[in-house]
């Protein structure tokens, strides 16, 4: 995972000036762990904040209703770290069912560096970094687990046709189907002042 750690540092400080080459400056390795364990406290609050509120309404009121606890700002507990904190929580993928989840250029780029290297057999771990002199950002893979395949699986293999449709009908542009177990659905994007580590 480190080569791809490297390349993507070198891809991302050329693509966020239009090819010219700047400095973004480095963490220290204490501020980087300090960054990556902030991060993922929130990362992990929202997924459990998200997957208990699926699995809630899931077993209240079956698979086709629950289709909206799956949205992130739409989940109380998620909206009110962000506030809190103030700090930024999204959910980024490349193929999206809310087009509002597209991933930047860059986060683009992380995400097929992530796929490369799950395809070439590494486990997946976050990434933290400065994205200018004063945000940090923390990524952390989303993978595809059993509960995940209603919604996001294959219709009529491992998804319901009737599922599908109902999940069409609000979101006629999906692409977010078609997944199996394990695959790379996307990633946790949390942004926060790097203040929030040094102070
Ligand atoms: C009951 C159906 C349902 C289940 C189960 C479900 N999702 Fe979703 N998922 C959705 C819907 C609907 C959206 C679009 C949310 C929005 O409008 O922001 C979505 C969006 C997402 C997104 C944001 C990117 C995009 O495509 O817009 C990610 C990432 C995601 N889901 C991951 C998961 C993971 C991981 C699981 C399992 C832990 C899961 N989902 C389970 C219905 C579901």
């Amino acid at each position: 995972m480190r080569n791809f750690i490297l390349l993507f540092v070198l891809v991302f400080s050329s693509c966020s000036n239009e090819g010219k080459k700047q400095d973004i400056p480095q963490l220290s390795k204490a501020e980087l762990e300090k960054a990556s364990a902030f991060g993922q406290t929130f990362s992990k609050q929202s997924f459990e904040a998200l997957s208990t509120e699926l699995k809630k309404q899931i077993a209240s009121k079956g698979i086709d209703s629950a289709i909206f606890a799956c949205q992130l700002m739409a989940n109380p507990i998620v909206d009110s770290i962000a506030q809190n904190e103030g700090i930024e929580i999204r959910r980024i993928a490349k193929r999206t069912r809310n087009r509002k989840n597209a991933p930047s250029k860059n986060e683009k780029h992380l995400i097929k560096l992530m796929e490369r290297a799950q395809s070439a057999g590494e486990k997946l771990s976050p990434f933290t970094f400065l994205i200018d002199s004063n945000t940090i950002a923390y990524y952390h893979p989303i993978l595809i687990q059993p509960l995940c395949l209603n919604c996001h699986g294959e219709p009529g293999v491992s998804m319901r046709e009737e599922t599908y449709e109902t999940i069409l009908n609000t979101y006629p542009m999906d692409k977010a189907i078609g997944y199996k177990l394990n695959d790379l659905r996307g990633l946790w994007a949390v942004q926060f002042d790097k203040s929030k580590i040094t102070e």
